[in-house]
């Protein structure tokens, strides 16, 4: 759901500012250091209450003040206006709010601005830990499942309490079984959620892959977490032994990733960096049209940071074209505008911003 106005007060290097963005494109330009990322870090932490910067928050706040505030309308499908705004003070935790009224969780914020970040480090989500592909999994899961947020918190309570026990280390094997129970009901059903969303998301990903690189040979699988012939509840207690000597739980749902490989081989060891990264856009943007056929609305915010770099002329404009053609908003940023300028259609709404020393100011 496109933002309609956008302030930013205390944000890094950046002067108070309040912004129309277009409902489309959005190119923010400027120097290195101008204030660029500070920016998309600010819609960043609109969405998820977290920078992509830092884990904490705190350096996120200007020096020498105490607070940072990050405030939007937006247009929900319905054509209503709704408002979401986000405080981090250096003493106290976020104070969220939607339309005036303080909201407690932070996944509130997510499902009304479901936030897609590509940036300089997205090639990571194919060379670093499961969890990050697991987190790109679950983002999609949660936007098109409602009942998901609700079954992985279960998950994660259970996991969480029998990891636990297994720590204390000699106990009875029949301490565990409440938590089992719930471990492998929960663990089932996200399993489940998850299978469900990759399928769907898969003949898209391909789609939207061959549009940016082709690249016939590479295979998009999920792995659950466990072994694929044997129920959850079978792991656990052929694992128990095991498990009571490591203090905690081995296989399960939170060990699932995702594979990428090209003929038998990690898609990583085979790729350059210019195409892992055109497989994670083509990854990230297929989530984007995924949630748009099944929620049938335009409903996310691409944050697009340094798109240039890495990336030659001929990919810049698939990426482009596959973002314009989503007509989703996207806030996307280059040092020198005219990287960006011509990519678009004559017809697709589009501003630009230009970025001096953390002062922005609306150019087109
Ligand atoms: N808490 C803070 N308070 C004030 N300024 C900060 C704070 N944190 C970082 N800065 C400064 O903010 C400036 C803007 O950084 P930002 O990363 O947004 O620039 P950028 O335009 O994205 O640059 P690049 O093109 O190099 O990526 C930097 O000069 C940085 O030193
Ligand atoms: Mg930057």
């Amino acid at each position: 759901m496109p933002l309609k106005r956008l302030s930013v007060t205390g944000v890094r290097n950046l002067h108070p500012v309040t912004l129309q963005p277009s409902p489309r494109i959005n190119i923010i330009s400027g120097a290195n250091g101008s204030g660029k990322t500070s920016l998309l870090e600010a819609i960043h932490i609109l969405g998820l209450a977290r920078s992509f910067r830092s884990t904490r928050l705190q350096p996120v706040i200007q020096h020498g003040l105490d607070a940072c505030t990050v405030f939007a309308e937006m247009v929900l499908h319905s054509g209503v206006s709704c408002s979401i705004g986000i405080t981090r003070s250096k003493q106290a935790d976020y104070l969220i709010r939607m339309d005036g009224q303080t909201v407690r969780s932070a996944a509130q914020l997510a499902e009304t601005l479901p936030l897609q970040l590509i940036n300089p480090d997205s090639f990571r989500l194919l060379e670093g830990a499961p969890k990050q592909r697991r987190q790109y999994l679950d983002w999609g899961v949660f936007h098109v499942e409602h009942q998901f947020l609700p079954v992985w918190q279960r998950l994660q309570k259970s996991l969480k309490q029998r990891n636990s026990l297994l720590r204390r280390g000699r106990m009875q094997r029949s301490m565990l079984i409440p938590w089992e129970s719930e471990l492998i009901a929960a663990g089932e059903q996200v399993d489940e959620f998850r299978r469900a969303y990759l399928s769907k998301l898969k003949p898209v990903f391909e789609t939207i892959l061959a549009r940016l690189l082709p690249l016939d040979d590479l295979t998009l699988s999920y792995y659950r977490g466990w072994d694929k012939d044997k129920p959850l509840a079978q792991v656990l207690d052929d694992q128990f032994e095991r498990d009571s000597q490591l203090g905690y739980t081995q296989s399960g749902p939170q060990r699932a990733d995702l594979r990428l490989r090209i003929k038998g081989m990690n898609a990583v060891d085979i790729l350059s960096r210019g195409q892992q990264k055109l497989v994670v856009c083509a990854l990230k943007i297929a989530q984007g049209y995924l949630l748009r056929e099944l929620r049938g609305s335009q409903e996310s915010v691409f944050l697009v940071d340094d798109l240039p770099s890495e990336l030659d002329e001929q990919h810049r404009r698939a990426l482009c074209s596959l973002l314009e053609d989503l007509e989703c908003q996207v806030f996307i940023s280059c040092v020198d505008e005219q990287q960006l300028r011509d990519c678009w259609k004559n017809d697709t709404p589009l501003s630009m911003f230009h970025v001096e020393h953390g002062r922005i100011v609306q150019t087109d």
